[in-house]
């Protein structure tokens, strides 16, 4: 699978994807990921990416051409056949596992990280397959959100966790040594005992019960 990813700070995903299981998983040629650098599909000196918008109003809106020529070279040059373009924005549908799951059997997804103050309506209207929000909540721009839909999808590439399990796991509470850990003199932290009884029956209903959040 490829990712393609359109931003203005191509710079902030360079950690992320060094650091991350994701770099793993480029060298074990399971994912492609690159990112493209908006302002090289400008046609101007000062290499303009947004204007004014019409009817008035504060901020800057991203220019409908530059996503447009850089969409029509991504997909002319990597011709994948199941490909979609996401425009990433807070007034998006809300991006859940389902989706994560569904989109991990494509080919190639283009990511469109928009800025809050607004992208031409026209990237949305005729070029995005969809639009997508991680939450209820704003972000100055869409690339903390391509990273995470990102790592999302790719969770569910098989092949990509260490261990096939993780990807699907049971989410219940869990414990590592020590058995008994002292925060403070005489404050102590206990491993839950039916753990450590080794009654698997006994270990299973208790996994049940619910958590803290
Ligand atoms: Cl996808 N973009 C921005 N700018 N803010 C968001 C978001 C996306 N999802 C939640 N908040």
């Amino acid at each position: 699978m490829r990712f393609d990813i359109l931003t203005i700070f191509p710079n902030i995903f360079s950690g992320f994807l060094s650091e991350s299981l994701l770099s793993k998983a480029q060298k074990k040629k399971l994912i492609t990921i690159k990112t493209h650098y908006l302002r090289d599909w400008t046609s101007d000196r000062h290499q303009t990416i947004d204007g004014k918008p019409y009817g008035g109003g504060p901020g800057l809106v991203f220019k409908v051409e530059p996503i447009f020529k850089a969409v029509s070279e991504i997909k002319r040059k990597t011709k994948n056949k199941k490909s979609k373009i996401i425009l990433l924005s807070p007034r998006g549908k809300k991006f859940d596992q389902a989706m994560a799951s569904k989109w991990s059997k494509l080919d190639q997804i283009i990511f469109i990280c928009g800025r809050y103050e607004g992208v031409d309506e026209r990237v949305a209207d005729h070029i995005a397959d969809e639009v997508v929000s991680i939450g209820d909540y704003v972000l100055n721009g869409g690339e903390v959100a391509a990273m995470v839909v990102m790592e999302a999808v790719a969770r569910c590439i098989p092949g990509f966790m260490h261990d096939a399990d993780s990807a699907s796991k049971d989410d219940h509470a869990q414990y590592t040594k020590p058995e008994v850990f002292e925060a403070k003199k005489g404050t102590k932290w206990r491993v839950p005992k039916v753990l450590l009884s080794g009654h698997h029956r006994a270990i299973d209903e208790w996994r049940k019960k619910p958590r803290k959040s």
